[in-house]
């Protein structure tokens, strides 16, 4: 059984909670602060009841002193001092006297944010490898852990699998619970029928995720990048667009095995190179051998949308063209726009479609969002979340 943060008593108890603030940044500035929205309902929730708010996240990948400058979370702690409304201290390292200090100076609804977790992976790799020490280390700080780190439950690391392994109370907060909620509910009791969007530039992303689910879902749509090692399966030119060779047999064998369930696209936008300005329309038969596929084309949206509005349930990973490229970002924004207004079930998962649903306003318009792109993913192909099932006591 597994707890929430409401099942506990916060009051003037330490609570570490584990967070993705895995936030973008550019020169200095974060450019997408989707995450750290996400996570202020139960950081709001720990102090309005008392808690000594301990805060953890990782940010990047640490490999070298050099890219600590750029991968602190310091710019994660202003930006939280705004949405909190209260000054939250950043402990500019990962252990020692001077956190040690900090946190026992704190008060009952003072907030802070620990240094970027992969800092130490400088150290061994302590971080990522959830070296036993440092797990066992980080729980000692508080009496309370709760994990509200949907995007990296998939990992397991000693700020996540660690530390939950040292403490007896552990549960997940606010962002956790609505994410696992909304995933059991349409991989397991789905309004049928249910359609799955493919997108993106790899099959080899996808595999394990149409395995899982080809049999659970009524249509399986595929776009983007990944198109085209199936467009080339059933024989199609695909000049220069995307292609992963070693897959054509997987592609081949889905394509034979579900047939009426897999649909490709039909047109597509061609240019010769991503950094094109503008692409030309061809149907799929018409390929052209010096050029790549960069978006669905108009008929392949209206197909698309055929079934997506017969469809109760919308499940949609990767965008269907190279979206950051606004000239090849239209099929993209013409699917989501044809099934937001409509009453559906509606859960996006990915960085990338995220981010392309969000930057179209469309956020409150479907039902889920999730913040997690590896660990939606993985939910998607049926496995367990090392960071959830830790907490399992
Ligand atoms: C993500 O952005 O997918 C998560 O924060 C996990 O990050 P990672 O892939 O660096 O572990």
């Amino acid at each position: 059984m597994i707890k929430k943060i409401s099942d506990f008593n916060l009051d003037n108890k330490k609570v570490l909670i584990r967070c993705d603030f895995n936030v973008p940044i550019k020169e200095g500035k974060i450019t997408d602060d989707n995450r750290i929205k996400e996570s202020l309902d139960t950081i709001n929730y720990a102090l309005d009841n008392g808690a000594k708010v301990i805060l953890f996240s990782h940010l990047g990948r640490v490999k070298s002193e050099e890219d600590k400058e750029k991968l602190s979370l310091r710019v994660v702690a202003d930006k939280l001092s705004f949405y909190l409304n209260t000054k939250v201290g950043f402990i500019s390292e990962t252990r020692g006297n001077k956190v040690e200090e900090a946190i026992s100076n704190m008060k009952k609804r003072d907030v802070v944010l620990i240094e970027n977790t992969r800092f130490e992976d400088l150290n061994n790799k302590a971080e990522s490898k959830n070296d036993e020490m440092l797990g066992k280390y980080w729980a000692s700080l508080g009496d309370i852990f709760i994990n509200d780190a949907f995007g990296t439950a998939h990992r397991s690391h000693a700020s996540n699998v660690g530390i939950a392994s040292n403490l007896e109370d552990v549960g997940v907060g606010f962002l956790v619970e609505k994410e696992l909620v909304n995933f059991e509910k349409v991989l397991t009791d789905p309004d049928k029928p249910i359609s799955l969007i493919l997108g993106g530039a790899k099959v080899s992303d996808k595999i394990g995720v149409i395995e899982n689910l080809v049999h659970k879902v009524d249509n399986i749509l595929i776009g983007g990048g990944m198109a085209y090692t199936f467009l080339k399966a059933k024989g199609y030119e695909i000049g220069n667009s995307i292609l992963e060779e070693d897959y054509i047999e997987f592609c081949k064998e889905m394509l034979v095995k579900y047939p009426d369930k897999i649909k490709l696209p039909i047109d597509n936008i061609l240019a010769k190179s991503i950094d094109d300005d503008l692409g030309f329309y061809s149907t799929i038969d018409a390929n052209k051998e010096d050029m790549m596929g960069v978006d669905i084309g108009d008929e392949t949206v209206k197909n698309f949308l055929e079934i997506l509005n017969n469809s109760n349930t919308i499940l949609w990973n990767g965008p269907l063209g190279i979206f950051e490229h606004s000239s090849f970002s239209k099929g993209t924004k013409e699917v989501l726009r044809g099934i937001v207004n409509e009453d559906k079930t509606i859960i996006v998962g990915g960085g990338d479609t995220a981010a392309a649903v969000i930057s179209l306003g469309f956020k409150d318009a479907v039902t889920h969002i999730s913040t997690g792109g590896g660990a939606s993913l993985e939910l998607l192909e049926g496995k367990e979340l090392p960071g959830i099932k830790v907490l399992d006591k």
